[in-house]
């Protein structure tokens, strides 16, 4: 049995309670409500509207591009498919860095004008004092250590992170640092298992992993990824769960000859 009743709404103590009891906790991305219904019925303890939509969604090569209007748009239509999971929204790219004060103007509209229960912020150290004046201000934060897609210009590519000792001390020290600032968990994003591990020990809060190996507390992985919609894109941490490409390819290709052959609409698809 889980921690919480069946309707019961996963919250921070739930996930809490999840790392000292030692259950992992399964979190995937959403960006439309659709597809938040289908995960939140299937049971998903956490759903992060994640800026990976612009990359994902939008088609475009970073997350930079995406707003702050965009992440609410996509949150409302999220929030009408979720009844149970944690529900997460990205603070996009300068929304955040500028000053701590629009910081949390701008967490605050995320909880303001949506359901979501908290946002997520990219960084370390430079974050902590904003990360503290949001969650001083009762808005969960989740933290997100490792590679950090916002920073791309600054790691000029998507490599794993923390494989130099010196990378790797600091990403310890900034989960700490995350963790005392009121951070309720980290994602840890493309970091070599053992730092991972070495990370998730020395917190009391849990740790969300996606490419960080099987010693995180709970793991996420951007939804169109896994189901396979996206065949280009395969790095060693994804694992399909569907060949959704193929399978909406036939979908596709079954409907043009259909048409084109006028063997749909039946007369008994007919009015
Ligand atoms: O934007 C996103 O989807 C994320 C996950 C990869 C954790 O940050």
């Amino acid at each position: 049995m889980s921690t919480f009743g069946k309707f019961q709404r996963v919250s921070t103590k739930t996930l809490a309670l999840m790392k000292g009891e030692g259950k992992k906790i399964a979190a995937l991305t959403a960006y439309d409500f659709i597809t938040a219904k289908l995960l939140d019925e299937a049971g998903i303890d956490l759903i992060l509207v994640g800026d990976s939509l612009g990359n994902v969604f939008q088609g475009n090569e970073t997350t930079l591009p995406v707003t702050m209007d965009e992440m609410i748009y996509h949150t409302k239509a999220v929030a009408k498919g979720v009844s149970r999971a944690m529900l997460i929204t990205d603070l996009p790219f300068m929304s955040y860095q500028l000053r701590i004060d629009e910081a949390f103007r701008n967490a605050g509209r995320i909880v303001k004008e949506t359901p979501a229960g908290g946002v997520k912020i990219e960084g370390g150290k430079r974050v902590a004092e904003t990360i503290r004046k949001i969650t001083e201000n009762g808005i969960p934060v989740m933290g997100h250590l490792g590679l950090t897609p916002q920073s791309i210009h600054k790691f000029g590519s998507y490599k794993q992170r923390g494989t130099e000792e010196d990378e790797a001390n600091e990403i310890v020290e900034d989960a700490k640092i995350l963790e005392e600032a009121g951070a309720f968990a980290v994602v840890l994003e493309k970091i070599p298992k053992e730092l991972a591990k070495r990370v998730t020990d020395s917190l009391t809060i849990p740790t969300i992993g996606i490419g960080a190996g099987p010693w995180c507390d709970g793991q996420i992985l951007v939804t169109p990824d896994m189901l396979g919609l996206n065949k280009e894109f395969h790095p060693k941490f994804l694992r399909y769960y569907a060949n959704m490409a193929e399978v909406l390819d036939g979908a596709f290709r079954q409907y043009i000859d259909d048409v084109r052959e006028n063997t749909f609409p039946s007369i008994d698809e007919s009015y």
